[in-house]
């Protein structure tokens, strides 16, 4: 894994932005993109946009995966991911909305879905460049503790903990599902590059365990150990617990010129 520590949230965006930039620019304009919502990669996404703006990243046949969605929130509801991936990327990014895919979370057949959702990702080749945040406990997507490694796509239970941390995007944690369609282990495993990103001291814990923990379904992000392509870009903060934050800071530095991020 390669470990890039911050010195702000700001600074966390605009490198992993330039990041996925620089995979992007061979792959060209029909890149295919895995997105997250939440907090963590709003100004990642932001940076994307400011960049496919200013004409040094091409987008404008891109598509875009989310990771995943609540069961039961109709697609206009301000809280669905359907709205949120609508307002922080199809929208900023300029993509053709019929290209920005989000798992169904209100259809009659869940588990039908989620085998089209697999099958749409199929269809395209598969995601380019997959964009993660982390919960304080690990998971990725909605895969919360104890889910399969090489899970697919599927309906999840949220974990008490999940629901009090996503409890303040509404009114009362009584309004939070409890039920959520998401990519698996396996389905964000295949995609070709993962950048993960983590802000604040809430997040140091499930950080130091995704990047120098045991492999674990305990933290279900240990499993990119496993990835050939992944990035976890951090700020300060959210590297406070991890052990080798030096030999971080210090390859980054030495960073080889054919390598180096100009941010
Ligand atoms: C969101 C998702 C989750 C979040 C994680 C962190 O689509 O899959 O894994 O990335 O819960 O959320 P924030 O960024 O709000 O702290």
């Amino acid at each position: 894994m390669e470990v890039i520590i911050c010195p702000s949230a700001q600074r966390v965006g605009e490198v992993a932005a330039a990041k996925a930039a620089r995979i992007a620019a061979p792959i060209g304009p029909d890149v295919v993109l895995g997105v997250a919502t939440g907090s963590s990669p709003v100004q990642t996404f932001a940076e994307l946009a400011r960049l496919a703006d200013a004409g040094e990243l091409d987008l404008s046949g891109a598509s875009a995966f989310a990771l995943d969605e609540y069961v039961g929130i109709p697609e206009g509801h301000p809280e669905s991911y359907h709205e949120i991936i609508r307002k922080t990327v199809t929208e900023p990014m300029h993509l053709d909305p019929a290209r920005v895919h989000v798992p169904n979370g209100f259809a009659d057949d869940l588990a039908a879905a989620c085998l089209a959702y697999e099958d749409a990702i199929r269809a395209v080749g598969g995601v380019d460049i997959q964009f993660l945040g982390v919960g304080t406990n690990g998971h990725i997507g909605f895969n919360e503790p104890t889910s399969s490694l090489s899970s697919r796509t599927r309906i999840k239970t949220l974990a008490a903990r999940t629901r009090e941390d996503n409890a303040r995007f509404f009114d009362s944690i009584d309004d939070v599902p409890k039920h959520c369609l998401t990519q698996g282990l396996g389905t964000i495993m295949d995609a070709r590059n993962v950048i993960l990103v983590a802000t604040g001291t809430s997040k140091a814990h499930a950080i130091a365990q995704v990047v120098e923990g045991p492999v674990t379904a305990m933290y279900p992000g240990s499993v990119l150990q496993f990835h050939p392509h992944a990035t976890i870009v951090v700020d300060e903060e959210a590297a406070g617990e991890l052990a080798l934050a030096d030999y971080y800071r210090e390859t980054y530095a030495n960073l080889p010129d054919w390598q180096r991020l100009d941010v």
